[in-house]
């Protein structure tokens, strides 16, 4: 049978954006109760230092995570920022794809205008519960209501609003969830606050986890970073789809004039070579571009050259920084870091790498801290300061790691070292909505590659000294043990004083294997038998 179109169009809906990510809730990190648990966390602890950046405060962020059944949390964030004016409270947090930062061309953890809504929405839907916000802008009066999101219409619904005077600056977000769960290890939000800790020694954290034991992070540093500059978009990342938008909105009278002026590194004569290079008329207006006219400008950009774009809009730790946030958080015993000079990706979008190689103190994996022969390196990876936890597999940042030979800088899989890898640009080529992975671009990869080679060499060194020193101690202690009952043969055979046997026997094996005769030491170890040295070998990565 035939069924008539007329009947199936029938069934023709539009959905709402808050619609579709409730049926598509993974796409937001809610997949899993460990992962929602700590995406619920991750996203409103974003904002708290986002809105803190935004506002030139230095961050103090409190976060509780209650436990109320097995899979039943409550979490609490409060953190000291400018506040949401009242009449946007409801847009910002129960409104999806709507925020403060989406339309800026500039570094800061949200962009999408998602989260706050999706953690909002998360709660309704898992507990039939609004979410609670309080927030005050610091002008005496303090702003209260409950929130959930109409996920039909994808508007906001406050319910109990209050206003009182108080002197509060800042927002309080509390919502219960369920299908959550609580589990210590590497992707809890213990691990979460650790890293955030790490990479924003700026901000100060204090942690109550569900055994209601309170953690404090203090600040390493008291210098807020600077705001990053909103950047314009260079040529060389635009697509035709990118054109057409900017084009859209343009003021300027001509596409010429648009081009001249909305890109970075975009000049009056770059802006004539592509006119020379396409069919059409440049001076139309630009909203009057077409789609195939816009091919035809990124078309002209890809065969053209542009000064790489401007770095001020980038803003990474900073190796003074990280090293402070280092000794506070791991206290390694040896460590190394490095800020690398900016570079490009898909020829146009700016990006730093910056990575720490950290050994001994808190370093390397927690876990497996007793098993002496267990893989013990930590690899902690960063997008503009904030921690990824989950994908790692996929991930640009883990491959760059993996990429390096580690052994051949003597830093096997039993040392206990943690490498961290942040990744900062205005945008972030995230591989899925999750964003919880880097895309493999090739320049991306090459700029890991290039600091681990650097940072790695140096504290493999070290290590390896270590090691050494070790080694020597223990040949040491062994021999010594020797020196009584040979010292007694040799007497016995010789008739010699034993004591002056003894003596002579001791200055031998202190002067070989003393402090200062590493080098003669290293001589006799060095050339390949260092590789099979230690007695076991294990396989690589
Ligand atoms: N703690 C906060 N303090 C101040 N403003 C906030 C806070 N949390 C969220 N906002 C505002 O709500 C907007 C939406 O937040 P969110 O949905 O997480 O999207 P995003 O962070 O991607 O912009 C933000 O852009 C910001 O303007
Ligand atoms: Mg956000």
């Amino acid at each position: 049978m035939v069924v008539e179109s007329q009947e199936i169009f029938k069934e023709f809906k539009e959905h709402s954006v808050a619609e579709f990510f409730k049926k598509n809730r993974q796409m937001l990190g809610y997949s899993g109760p460990i992962k929602s648990l700590t995406t619920t966390v991750h996203e409103l602890v974003t904002n708290g230092l986002d809105a803190c950046e935004a506002a030139g405060v230095a961050p103090d962020i409190y976060v509780k995570v209650e436990k109320l059944g097995t899979d039943h949390m409550r979490l609490i964030v409060e953190d000291n920022g400018p506040g949401i004016p009242k009449k946007f409270v409801g847009k910002a947090l129960g409104t999806m794809l709507a925020g403060t930062k989406f339309h800026k061309f500039r570094q800061s953890r949200g962009q999408q205008g998602i989260g706050g809504a999706g953690v909002v929405m998360y709660s309704q839907i898992t507990t039939g519960k609004p979410a609670r916000i309080v927030t005050g802008t610091g002008e005496g009066k303090v702003f209260e209501t409950h929130l959930s999101v109409d996920t039909k219409t994808n508007q906001p619904i406050l319910t109990d609003e209050k206003e009182y005077s108080g002197k509060m600056r800042g927002t309080r977000i509390e919502v219960e969830l369920k299908g959550v769960l609580y589990q210590k290890g590497e992707q809890s939000p213990d691990e979460y606050l650790r890293r955030t800790a790490l990479a924003n020694p700026h901000a100060k954290l204090t942690y109550i986890d569900p055994d209601n034991l309170t953690t404090v992070y203090d600040r390493a540093v008291s210098k807020i970073p600077p705001i990053p500059k909103e950047s314009q978009p260079h040529p060389k990342g635009l697509e035709t789809d990118d054109i057409l938008s900017y084009a859209r909105t343009a003021s300027a009278r001509s596409v010429k004039s648009f081009l001249e002026t909305s890109f970075a590194r975009m000049s009056a004569q770059k802006a004539k070579e592509i006119e020379s290079r396409v069919s059409f008329d440049m001076n139309k207006r630009p909203q009057d571009l077409q789609w195939n006219e816009a091919e035809e400008i990124v078309k002209a950009i890809r065969e053209m050259t542009f000064i790489a774009p401007p770095a001020d809009c980038l803003v990474p730790i900073s190796e003074d920084h990280l090293e402070k946030a280092l000794k506070n958080v791991l206290q390694p015993e040896f460590f190394k870091v490095i800020t690398r000079p900016p570079a490009v990706y898909r020829g146009g979008v700016p990006f730093i790498v910056e990575v720490s190689v950290a050994y001994g103190g808190k370093s390397g994996k927690a876990i497996n801290a007793e098993d002496p022969t267990s893989e013990r390196m930590e690899i902690m990876r960063f997008a503009n300061r904030t921690p990824l936890l989950f994908d790692a597999g996929g991930c640009a940042l883990t491959k760059g790691v993996q990429s390096i030979e580690w052994k051949r800088y003597d830093i096997k899989a039993d040392v206990p070292i943690t490498v961290l890898v942040n990744f900062t640009s205005v945008y972030v080529p995230y591989t899925g909505a999750g964003k919880q992975a880097v895309a493999d671009e090739e320049e991306i990869i090459k700029e890991i590659r290039l600091a681990l080679m650097d940072t790695g060499r140096q504290v493999g060194r070290y290590v390896s000294g270590q090691r050494k020193r070790y080694e020597r101690e223990a040949k040491k202690k062994m021999l010594l043990r020797y020196v009584e009952p040979v010292a007694e043969a040799i007497a016995d055979l010789t008739g010699a004083n034993v004591k002056l046997a003894e003596k002579k026997l001791l200055h031998v094996v202190e002067t070989k294997y003393s402090e200062f005769n590493e080098e003669a030491e290293g001589g006799d170890e060095s050339n390949g038998s260092e590789e099979n040295g230690n007695g076991k070998q294990e396989e690589d990565d």
